[in-house]
């Protein structure tokens, strides 16, 4: 069974903790914009520096500089078998742009899982989070903490805070979310495909949710 699906919310909803584990369970490639982006901003590629300022200020990357990487990305083979998209689309012209291009290969979307969760809960994910240098995987202080202080579990590398999780910046998104990110939801809701689940738990419940409703909808 292909699952082609997105995995929707606000800011420190959870969407990258709760796509690792629905990766693993239907063996499809995760695919995180923002993952994708930090990469090229790390990278110094053209993309990553007209990205970089946006980013660092809780501001949406404009939409035309993402669709070719979401076109490209999701062409690749190892997407024939499903994809779960993490972070796209954010706007009503990516969820539009995001249909012309699933038309073309011949796909649909399955199923958009939104993560609920209240402001100050997003807040303090947000500013507790720790993401490894090396190999990405996130932390956080208080909810999901490394065994030893700042030091990745899984590879020993260092654990930085992201830029774009100070508070000014997170102020930022979470407007930005709400004024830009929110209005998709009825897109969605329109087709039929959107699931809410209430993201406000702890991480094992949110993931047991969100699994059961995947497979209920297959
Ligand atoms: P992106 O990387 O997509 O960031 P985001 O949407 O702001 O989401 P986050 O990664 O901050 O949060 P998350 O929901 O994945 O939460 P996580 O699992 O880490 O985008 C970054 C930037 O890139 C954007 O601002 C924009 O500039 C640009 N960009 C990306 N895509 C774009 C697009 N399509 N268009 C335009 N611009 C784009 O969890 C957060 C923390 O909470 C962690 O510490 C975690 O351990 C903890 N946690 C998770 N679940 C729980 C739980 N149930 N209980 C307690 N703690 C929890």
């Amino acid at each position: 069974m292909a699952m082609q699906i997105v995995i929707f919310g606000p800011p420190g909803a959870g969407k990258g903790t709760q796509a690792k584990f629905l990766s693993e369970e239907f063996n499809v490639p995760h695919i995180s914009t923002g993952d994708i982006l930090r990469e090229n901003v790390k990278k110094g590629t053209p993309l990553g520096m007209k990205a970089k300022s946006y980013m660092d200020r809780g501001e949406l990357v404009p939409d035309a500089l993402l669709y070719d990487l979401v076109k490209a990305r999701l062409a690749e083979p190892d997407t024939k078998k499903g994809f779960l998209l993490d972070g796209y689309p954010r706007t009503i012209p990516q969820a539009r742009a995001l249909d012309e291009i699933l038309d073309d290969l011949n796909r649909k979307l399955d199923a958009v899982v939104n993560i609920e969760v209240g402001t100050t809960a997003l807040v303090r994910r947000l500013s507790g989070r720790r993401i490894c240098r090396a190999c990405g995987a996130s932390y956080h202080v208080a909810f999901n903490p490394p065994r030893a202080q700042d030091v990745c579990d899984a590879c020993g590398g260092e654990l930085y805070q992201r830029a774009d999780d100070r508070e000014e910046a997170i102020k930022n998104r979470l407007a930005v979310y709400k004024k830009q990110t929110q209005p998709v939801l009825d897109y969605y809701k329109k087709k039929g495909i959107l699931i809410d689940v209430d993201g406000d738990r702890e991480i094992e419940e949110v993931r047991a949710d969100v699994i059961h409703a995947l497979k209920e909808q297959a």
